[in-house]
């Protein structure tokens, strides 16, 4: 069983949550590489893909939508799972809305729905445009993400690959 994890990060954070997932799934037994999106040569071997993005503007970054663009025809028949990081809170993210490009994604490669975790923001990392853009919509820095309930998603997908394998 081999999975590819492939993720548009552009600050580390959604690729700190990528490399949690790659560690669960190698925990149980499953080969996993992570690739960035551009990178991507071949899927020959590849039982599943986890794509991830950064959520910027509600949308993903452009290298996802370039890379699910690149592997259309083959995506679809491969189990695939999407996710993506962006509020900074860590109420109850499962009551706010996943962004459309995120939801057709998932529906374009016959993904299940896809995950959205809360993200990190520390500003001495942006860039002054962007440290603006937080300023005024009032985001608060921080590092919102889960581990926890990150392994918990990953155990999930894990246990579902795992029984799907041929015997
Ligand atoms: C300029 C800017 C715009 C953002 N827009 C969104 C957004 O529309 N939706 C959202 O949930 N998070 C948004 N975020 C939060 C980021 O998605 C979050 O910090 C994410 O974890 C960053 O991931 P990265 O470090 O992998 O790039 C934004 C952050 C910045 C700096």
């Amino acid at each position: 069983m081999k999975a590819l994890i492939t993720v548009a990060s552009k600050h580390g954070a959604t690729l700190g949550i990528a490399e949690t997932i790659a560690g669960r799934l190698r925990a149980h037994g499953i080969a996993t590489e992570m690739v960035s999106p551009a990178s991507v040569t071949t899927l020959d071997g590849v039982d599943a893909v986890l794509i991830g993005s950064a959520l910027y503007a509600n949308r993903m970054l452009p290298a996802i939508g370039a890379f699910a663009g690149r592997w259309d025809a083959l995506l679809p028949g491969l189990a695939t799972w999407v996710f993506v990081s962006g509020p900074l809170d860590s109420g109850e993210v499962d009551s706010i809305p996943v962004p459309k490009d995120v939801r057709d994604l998932a529906f374009r490669i016959s993904a299940p729905a896809p995950k959205l975790f809360p993200g990190r923001m520390n500003p001495e990392t942006l860039k002054p445009t962007e440290r603006a853009v937080m300023r005024m919509i009032g985001a608060k820095a921080g590092d919102y993400r889960d581990f926890t309930s990150i392994e918990e998603w990953a155990d999930g997908v894990a246990e579902r690959l795992l029984e799907t394998e041929p015997q």
